[in-house]
């Protein structure tokens, strides 16, 4: 068993009766997936998932997961989901993958949002390893990498293949890189208020705890 799949058994077995649960996207959500879908078939846990993907919605659905819609839900009992980086003060880095706008949204509407990470995650400050990935309406792409631009940012079109890279939501993305000294807090409202960003990879204020699987250990920061 490898850290991410030691630090996601540990948060399926904090899941209780009756909770409804949302399920993130990425490997580390993927494998909190399996153990949740394990204690459900052999111990009878009751409870009920909302994911954040496509690939997570197959995933519950294969694995025999009560499924509700995100239609249909106004809060959520706690979400579960990995990160790309994860600072001090728990502020996160999200969105090397497509689901950006579901993720956002199930750890806002979330009363606990559990972070599973490994030591790789960790970070001195958002943006240390990857560029914040914005995702921007097609349209509107070039009118907010000028608005990047005007606070400091280097933003680039991300590429996949021959083509452009398109978020489940149907944006575009701008990995957009800062200078490492930006206040993250203060970039993050200056983010929120750009016309034309459907949402961006800065989880500030939102997780309520991280658990790192270090060396067949879990750390536990609330
Ligand atoms: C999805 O958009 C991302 O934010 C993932 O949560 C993140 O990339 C973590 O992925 P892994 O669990 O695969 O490391």
């Amino acid at each position: 068993m490898n850290d991410k799949q030691r630090v996601a058994e540990h948060a399926a077995q904090k899941i209780e009766n009756g909770m409804l649960v949302g399920l993130g996207t990425g490997s580390t959500a993927n494998y909190f997936i399996e153990a949740l879908a394990r204690r459900h078939q052999q111990e009878s846990l009751q409870i009920q998932v909302v994911a954040s993907s496509v690939v997570s919605t197959i995933k519950a659905q294969q694995l025999g997961l009560p499924l509700r819609s995100m239609e249909h839900i106004t809060e959520l009992d706690v979400y579960v989901d990995g990160a790309d980086e994860v600072a001090p003060d728990s502020t996160l880095l999200k969105g090397r993958g497509s689901d950006l706008v579901r993720e956002k949204l199930l750890a806002k509407a979330a009363k606990a949002f559990w972070v599973l990470i490994d030591p790789s995650k960790k970070v001195e400050r958002i943006g240390q390893h990857f560029p914040i990935a914005i995702e921007a309406m097609p349209f509107a792409w070039q009118l907010v990498q000028r608005s990047l631009a005007d606070i400091g940012g280097d933003a680039k079109l991300r590429h996949t293949g021959d083509g452009l890279f398109v978020t489940s939501y149907g944006s575009l993305v701008l990995d957009t890189v800062f200078d490492p000294a930006t206040d993250v807090e203060q970039l993050n409202g200056r983010l929120n208020a750009i016309p034309g960003i459907v949402e961006h990879g800065i989880f500030a204020g939102l997780a309520t705890a991280v658990f790192c699987g270090e060396n067949g250990r879990i750390e536990e920061r609330q």
